[in-house]
């Protein structure tokens, strides 16, 4: 796997106050490397320095400090801006255009012509699933179908790196479910992308490797099994069948007793603890297993714990 994006040390003061003289530091000494095919999420709560990171990986903010190539050619020259496809966080478009228009006027703009051109609109309006609504124009669109439009446009030139900020959002379920298969697609399809988000299980359903970022910087990284199984749990084991008499004695072992109906409760027993032992006491006490769940941290969890 080759290097797709490589950022180092990258920091980002913005001018505050009347007369601009103050600073706000907005990116704090970031390091993140992305190879070819990964899905990467860069994560944080609002504010923490996502839009800021995805512009200048664009070229559409210059760095105070620190510095970005992609596939090893400056941030924001030209065959890095080539390399990118950007979906923006709030993207605006010439609403008296159709899809299929703006997407050949970007097209234009990217150097296509031809049938190229026309092949090329159309598969990135296939690609969002975008219908017959490709020929009205943008202002009879929903929230929903100008984020397609938004995602057909990053894709049009099929680069190589597809930078997504927010791309759920103002997406209905089934839209969400589109769009994760999309990225999978394109992941299939040999493409780098990386998004932002704060829905984290939009991350958890798609990434290889997250970032957290909080205030500027970076607070925890990694793939998404490792974060979490560093928070791993005990167990979750819900009986069925159970006396009052035969729940009081299981309960000595378990950390957290639940009676969920007549006869059936939910144990949760001590972290590091294997369930089997419990399981057979509650055979032995007459009860029946109905399931053993680990009891794992989701990336909530982690997020709530780096960034509060
Ligand atoms: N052009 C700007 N001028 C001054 N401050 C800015 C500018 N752009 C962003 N900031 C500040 O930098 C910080 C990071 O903003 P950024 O937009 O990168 O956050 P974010 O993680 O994308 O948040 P959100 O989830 O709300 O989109 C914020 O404190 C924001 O107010
Ligand atoms: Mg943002």
């Amino acid at each position: 796997m080759s290097l797709v994006l490589q950022i180092e040390r990258l920091t980002k003061d913005f001018p505050t106050g009347r007369l601009g003289r103050g600073r706000h530091r907005a990116l704090d000494d970031v390091t993140l490397a992305l190879s070819s095919g990964e899905v990467f999420g860069l994560l944080g709560p609002n504010g923490a320095g996502k839009t800021t990171t995805l512009k200048l990986i664009v070229g559409l903010l210059r760095p105070t400090a620190g510095h970005v190539t992609v596939l090893g050619h400056a941030a924001g020259a030209r065959p890095a801006r080539e390399a990118i496809g950007f979906l923006p966080e709030h993207p605006v478009f010439y609403d008296h255009l159709t899809a299929e228009e703006l997407l050949a006027y970007f097209a234009g703009l990217c150097g296509m012509t031809g049938p190229e051109r026309t092949r090329r609109v159309s598969a990135a309006l296939d690609d969002v699933r975008l219908d017959e609504a490709r020929r009205r124009p943008l202002r009879q669109y929903s929230k929903g179908m100008l984020q397609r439009v938004g995602l057909a446009q990053a894709l049009v030139h099929d680069p190589a790196l597809i930078i997504l900020d927010e791309p759920m959002s103002g997406l209905d379920p089934i839209g969400r479910r589109d769009v994760r298969e999309l990225i999978l697609r394109l992941r299939d399809a040999g493409r780098t992308v990386l998004f932002s988000s704060h829905i984290l299980s939009d991350a958890e359903a798609l990434c290889s490797r997250v970032a957290i970022l909080s205030r500027g910087r970076v607070v925890a990284r990694g793939a998404i099994g490792d974060l979490t199984s560093k928070h791993a749990g005990g167990w979750e084991v819900v009986a069925a069948d159970l006396s009052p008499a035969a729940a009081t004695s299981l309960q000595q072992t378990a950390t957290r007793v639940t009676r969920i109906a007549h006869g059936r409760y939910s144990f949760e027993l001590p972290a590091g603890e294997r369930p089997e032992p419990f399981i057979a006491a509650v055979a032995s006490a007459g009860g029946t297993l109905v399931s053993a769940v680990p009891v794992r941290a989701t990336l909530e969890d982690v997020f709530v714990e780096r960034v509060s």
